[in-house]
């Protein structure tokens, strides 16, 4: 059996070995990405660089990192689709092109793994009117020996990746399929219906990032090409070991044995609710394992923390599972987990915590829920009406906290749709979360890089220092979320800040921003960055090289911090900075909304 830990180590030494740098896992909720809840593949938090600008690290990187797929949900259960998984990813920034990720991709699938070469199928890009049909891809796998009736052309449905938000670098792709049985003369089938689904498994997605899509729907070449690539690494070492499914990896195996043995006698392995679970909890755990004291609630990660949880705790219930039992099931993701991600160990305690306080919560409510939930249907079905109104989900939403989307699984499963539209038109109407905006970001996205969002980045690196030196010199950046209309950032301190604290952290903004100090950066070791006194915001997370940005005017510094970028060259171009609210998150932590004119 080769295990998870094995299969990520081999795989960074290869790139390592073909001259990739490792760049660590960065946080499940983005930074400064206001598009997306969370990290949904191994790219995005390397957006920026995709766009030009240069990472520390050099032009080809690799690392292993922790993802949430919330598109993926209502799939997980079956036997490939995950809502948390790990994804090994290479790039080329600029470097290498397709023929070398293509041939890099071949060797180690079949001389680093050695997966049998009659079990892979490809598929590349069958072209439209945007982009030609990839007949390169297509003549460089055959060259390396996938045979002719194994590689498909797919369109851009199937073989087209990005642009994670509305516009951004995106272009055609080719992956790498694996076939689950020896299949023989099946692979003439319809490749597209079976893929994912069927014996089929993508096991590797290779980007060819060639493209920038505009604002005005057109496709440009981009000035550099890049190479994104990813991996699941529980579809491999499921491919790997024989299984045909996921939830026998190393990583949930332990976790499905959980929950098998708190379900009613002769619940199988492949119980769809037993799998829901196991996926569910692990995410959870994954998402309130990270040291930003996630909660759930009603709002962004909050409600798709809440929706993994609640939907738990009512696939528990189907299985005979009463009381509480997240905990249980959350130890063992810990003890699997928290030997790749110590955090998880660091924040076990929160972790039970929140899974208690939620189960406390909503168990009675689905009870009552559910009862009420089924008298409704009874009465519509009575009626030959299969369509619960908008006004009854909200009424499960509000009085027993149903998630929509539990409300519809409930509905679905008896045959009824919801009136998903009439909802969202309710929760505006009272203000509570707006779904259309979290919808929106369940999408993912890219993060902006326009003036506007590059202002508030610099604007943020000031306030993170004027806190500090006006409220607490113990406080540290918990979080941050940048729109085009005001930065979000949240820091560690547990009372309300008093009107004078944030006059005088405005005014000390405002002070450097009319010093017109300049905006600079230079890259050096972590060492270096530290012995400099800059500022990180999750010190694990960083390479061996970083970037250090400076705001300084001649020998008045500032700010010191470790970042990205980009920022503006001076503090003149942000003209005025002022906060607009104050708010608690969790406890200990607090949120600040502030805006530049
Ligand atoms: N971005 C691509 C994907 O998510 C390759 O990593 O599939």
């Amino acid at each position: 059996m080769i295990s998870s830990s094995e299969l990520k180590r081999r795989y960074i030494t290869f790139f390592q070995k073909h001259g990739h740098r490792l760049v660590q896992s960065a946080s499940l909720v983005p930074e400064n990405d206001p598009s997306a809840l969370f990290i949904s593949a191994g790219m995005q938090p390397l957006v920026p660089f995709l766009l030009g600008e240069p990472h520390p690290s050099g032009v080809r990187l690799c690392s292993v990192q922790k993802c949430i797929r919330t598109i993926d949900i209502d799939d997980v259960g079956d036997k490939w689709h995950l809502s948390f998984f790990e994804m090994l990813g290479n790039w080329s920034l600029g470097d290498y092109f397709k023929k070398e990720a293509i041939e890099m991709s071949f060797e180690f699938l079949t001389k680093e793994l050695g997966l049998p070469l009659e079990r892979i199928s490809v598929t590349c890009f069958a072209g439209d009117e945007d982009a030609p049909r990839d007949e390169e891809s297509a003549r460089t796998w055959e060259r390396l020996g996938i045979a002719k009736g194994r590689i498909h052309f797919l369109g851009k449905k199937d073989n087209w990746w990005g642009p994670a938000g509305e516009t951004g670098p995106c272009g055609p792709d080719t992956e790498m399929f694996y076939h689950v049985q020896d299949l023989q003369e099946k692979s003439t089938e319809d490749f597209s219906r079976l893929s994912s689904t069927g014996p089929f498994c993508e096991i590797w997605n290779d980007v060819l990032m060639q493209y920038n899509k505009t604002k005005d729907g057109g496709f440009e070449e981009l000035a550099q090409k890049n190479i994104d690539t990813g991996m699941g690494v529980e579809r491999v070492i499921a491919a790997l070991n024989h299984f045909d499914n996921v939830y026998e990896c190393d990583s949930l195996a332990p976790v499905l044995d959980k929950v098998l043995s708190l379900s009613k006698p002769g619940t199988e392995r492949a119980n769809r609710s037993a799998r829901i679970i196991t996926d569910h909890i692990r995410a959870a755990v994954m998402v309130m394992g990270e040291d930003r004291g996630l909660v759930p609630s009603n709002v962004e990660q909050g409600y798709v923390l809440r929706r993994f949880i609640r939907r738990s705790i009512r696939h528990a219930r189907g299985l005979g599972i009463e009381g509480k039992f997240c905990s249980d099931v959350a130890k063992v993701v810990i003890d699997i987990m928290g030997e790749s991600y110590p955090e998880l160990k660091r924040n076990s305690r929160h972790i039970f915590d929140e899974l208690e306080k939620e189960e406390d919560k909503f168990s009675a409510a689905l009870s009552n829920g559910t009862k009420h939930l089924e008298s409704v249907l009874i009465r519509l079905n009575e009626s030959g009406r299969r369509e619960l109104s908008a006004k009854d989900a909200f009424d499960l939403f509000q009085t027993f906290g149903f998630p929509l989307e539990m409300t519809e699984e409930i509905c679905g499963e008896k045959g009824f749709k919801v009136d998903r539209a009439g909802f969202s038109a309710l929760m505006r109407e009272h203000q509570e979360l707006s779904r259309a905006g979290a919808e929106h970001k369940f999408k993912g996205g890219l993060a902006d890089h326009s003036e506007e969002t590059t202002k508030l980045h610099t604007a943020t690196h000031l306030l993170n220092e004027a806190l500090r030196k006006i409220v607490d010199p113990s406080i540290r950046q918990m979080g941050s979320n940048i729109t085009a209309e005001r930065l979000r950032f949240d820091f560690n301190y547990d009372r309300k800040l008093t009107d004078e604290q944030i006059r005088k952290v405005e005014d000390w903004v405002n002070m450097v921003i009319k010093a017109e100090a300049d905006v600079s950066f230079r890259t050096m070791s972590v060492d270096e960055a530290k012995k400099l006194g800059a500022q990180g915001v999750f010190e694990k997370r960083y390479e061996s090289t970083v970037k250090v940005y400076t705001i300084a005017r001649g020998s008045t510094i500032y700010s010191i911090e470790i970042c990205g970028g980009p920022h503006v060259r001076n503090t003149r171009e942000l003209h005025s900075f002022k906060i607009t609210k104050q708010e608690a998150v969790a406890a200990g932590v607090r949120r600040i909304k502030a805006i530049v004119k």
